[in-house]
């Protein structure tokens, strides 16, 4: 299968690109670093030529609703509608559990993608996640101000992005399904805790990562678990944990 991936220099993206690789499919990969913009639309008629399926695993690091909504709008019905002159026969998108339960900031921007895809002409398949245990190093890396971290309180049931890859792999190679299982890590966890052990093995030993109640109804929300799966969800097996380890081993020593 001709497969192209939006986003596949991404954290998700790069592990889509390698299990689609590695199960025989030819894959293109579509960012700007490689000459496409998928929000001005250069450079995707061409990298679309010949594609059966598209894999939507972009993204832009904001919290602002509306950067969310113009981005996620804008590359979502640029990719439909190069798609659909290119004779794109499925489109996958990747979402976020609970964007509808706590449905502002960077959550508005899932919705709208996710009713574009479900409304267009190209059949699609949807998987909502949970955060990576990547997010831990987004989180730190977007919340330093010199020595701090500043970290929102949020309650999160990650899961490692690999998985997620092979879930979205997998969900291209067996055609349109709608919305699909929810997925989510084995074990829920406090962003903050996981940030802290992020930085102590990883980065700055001497980094202080401190928990901020953070104002509004978003956080609020955040905090009490509306990202958290339902029952019925899928559970990946990895924790965040053994990704941490795993992740370590492969440190120079
Ligand atoms: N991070 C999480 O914990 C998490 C959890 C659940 C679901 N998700 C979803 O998973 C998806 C990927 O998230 P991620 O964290 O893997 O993203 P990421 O690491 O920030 O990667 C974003 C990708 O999008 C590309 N990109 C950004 N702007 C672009 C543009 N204008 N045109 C073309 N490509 C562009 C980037 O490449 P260039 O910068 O080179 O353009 C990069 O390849 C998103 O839909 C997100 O909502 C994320």
């Amino acid at each position: 299968m001709n497969i192209a991936v939006a986003g596949g220099t991404g954290t998700v993206g790069r592990h889509v690109v390698s299990i689609a690789r590695e199960r025989g499919h030819r894959v293109v990969s579509l960012s700007r670093s490689e000459g496409v913009d998928l929000v001005s639309g250069r450079g995707l008629p061409e990298a679309l030529n010949g594609i059966d399926t598209v894999v939507d695993v972009a993204s832009i690091p904001t919290l602002a609703r509306k950067a969310a909504v113009d981005f996620f709008t804008a590359a979502t019905t640029n990719l439909l509608r190069a798609g659909k002159e290119s004779g794109v026969k499925h489109h996958v998108a990747l979402s976020i559990v609970g964007a509808d339960r706590a449905a502002t900031g960077y959550y508005a921007g899932k919705l709208a993608q996710e009713e574009l895809v479900s409304s267009g002409d190209i059949p699609w398949t949807i998987l909502r996640a949970t955060q990576f245990h990547e997010f831990a190093g987004q989180v730190l890396e977007r919340s330093s101000l010199g020595p701090l971290a500043l970290v929102p309180r949020m309650t999160t049931q990650p899961v490692a992005a690999r998985e997620v890859a092979k879930a979205l792999v997998d969900a291209a190679e067996s055609g349109p399904h709608g919305r699909v299982a929810d997925l989510g890590g084995p074990q829920v966890e406090q962003l903050v805790d996981m940030v802290r052990a992020y930085a102590s093995t990883f980065r700055q030993k001497k980094k202080l990562v401190v928990g901020l109640t953070a104002p509004g109804p978003l956080w609020k929300a955040m905090r009490s678990g509306a990202l958290i799966p339902e029952p019925g969800a899928g559970v990946g097996l990895q924790t965040f944990d053994e990704w941490m380890q795993a992740e370590a081993s492969e440190l120079p020593r």
